[in-house]
């Protein structure tokens, strides 16, 4: 289907509500036509949990096959399909393995983005050993894709445990005031450089992390530690998006010519920060990870995404198991991403970032 942008801005809501599976590609049509539009499907925050033998907790697995059926089911297909991060819960090779099964279900081909779940009990070996490297590039009809692991930290830190288990542990909780900032780190921002001067300005450029390249919320590790260092690479190119998974919530923002989109997690919706709601204290600290945010759905405030990509924009398709789907889209007029249900609704400046 393709509509204009006014079109859009109109009827997307009545689109959403009246869209069923398989689902139909909202193509937004630019004047620009120079660079072709293509699709791909953004899967993130699976978080398979091992018990014990052969058995996994089945919410998680339910959310993640879910994703997969619905990806494969998509017209027109994705070319692709963004992996984001946390396949697994603890790290486990038997988490890892039983994710990457699920996954294997799909129909395209997978990039992987390494998150903290995945990585803190072995520094990332396991997941190497079945997946590759942990942060690469590649080009696809015209969009210059960056992969990084942007949850790395210091040295000193991951030292500092008896063993993997209990830095897994540590690093696993969203509150632990234990844990330790993420990371992009100097090798990989030399590297990035390196791969950077070879793209024309011009270029669009799509980066894939796990924890958002930006920082919004430290205590719960919404947060990058030398973001403004990488966000200085990207701010010479004309057209830069990143997409990151990690917050489990939808999240949008602009920093200089860097649009920013979160994906949500297929197992469970982290609430909003505390600072989202602007009066301070009301939210409680958690200990625990919630299950779910409504007792009364199994699958509330997760889904998945497919990002459509015109004239080297990104258009985030959110697909939410048990709501109305949302698109959030660049404005070229307002110059950032904007939410299509209230686009034409000029809200208060958000005042956490
Ligand atoms: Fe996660
Ligand atoms: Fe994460």
């Amino acid at each position: 289907m393709t509509i204009s942008r006014r079109g859009l801005m109109g009827g997307v809501g009545a689109m959403a509500l009246g869209s069923i599976l398989p689902m139909t590609n909202v193509r937004l049509a630019f004047a620009d036509e120079s660079q072709p539009d293509f699709t791909f499907a953004y899967i993130s925050d699976s978080h398979i949990q091992h018990i014990k033998g052969t058995e996994f907790v089945r919410n998680w697995d339910r959310g993640l096959e879910r994703a997969v059926a619905e990806a494969n089911l998509m017209q027109p297909k994705p070319d692709f399909v963004l992996y984001g991060g946390d396949i697994a819960q603890l790290a486990l090779p038997q988490e890892i393995d039983h994710g990457l099964e699920i996954l294997s279900e799909l129909n395209y081909p997978v990039h992987y983005v390494m998150g903290e779940h995945d990585y803190y009990l072995d520094n990332g070996e396991y997941w190497s050993k079945r997946l590759g490297p942990q942060w690469y590039s590649f080009d696809h009809k015209g969009v210059h894709f960056v992969v990084l692991n942007s949850i790395l930290t210091y040295d000193s830190w991951m030292n500092k445990w008896s063993s993997g288990e209990e830095r897994m542990g540590v690093m696993a909780g969203l509150d632990d005031p234990r844990g330790s900032p993420f990371m992009v780190g100097e090798e990989q921002r030399r590297w990035l450089k390196a791969d950077l001067a070879k793209v024309d300005k011009s270029t669009p450029i799509v980066v894939a992390s796990h924890s958002p390249l930006q920082k919004i919320f430290k205590n719960w590790n919404f947060w990058t530690e030398d973001a403004e260092d990488v966000q200085s690479l990207l701010q010479p190119f004309d057209k830069v998006t990143v997409l990151y998974g990690h917050v489990h919530q939808i999240q949008y923002n602009q920093i200089g010519n860097i649009s920013f989109y979160s994906a949500m997690a297929t197992a469970w919706p982290w609430p909003y920060p505390r600072t989202y709601a602007q009066a301070g204290n009301l939210m409680p600290e958690l200990v625990i990870p919630m299950n779910r945010a409504d007792p009364f759905f199994e699958r509330d405030g997760t889904g998945w995404q497919f990002i459509d990509i015109n004239d080297g924009r990104v258009a985030a398709n959110y697909s939410l198991t048990e709501n109305q789907p949302r698109i959030v889209y660049f404005d070229k007029e307002r110059g950032h991403p904007v939410d299509a249900e209230y686009a034409g609704i000029e809200t208060a400046p958000q005042l956490h970032y």
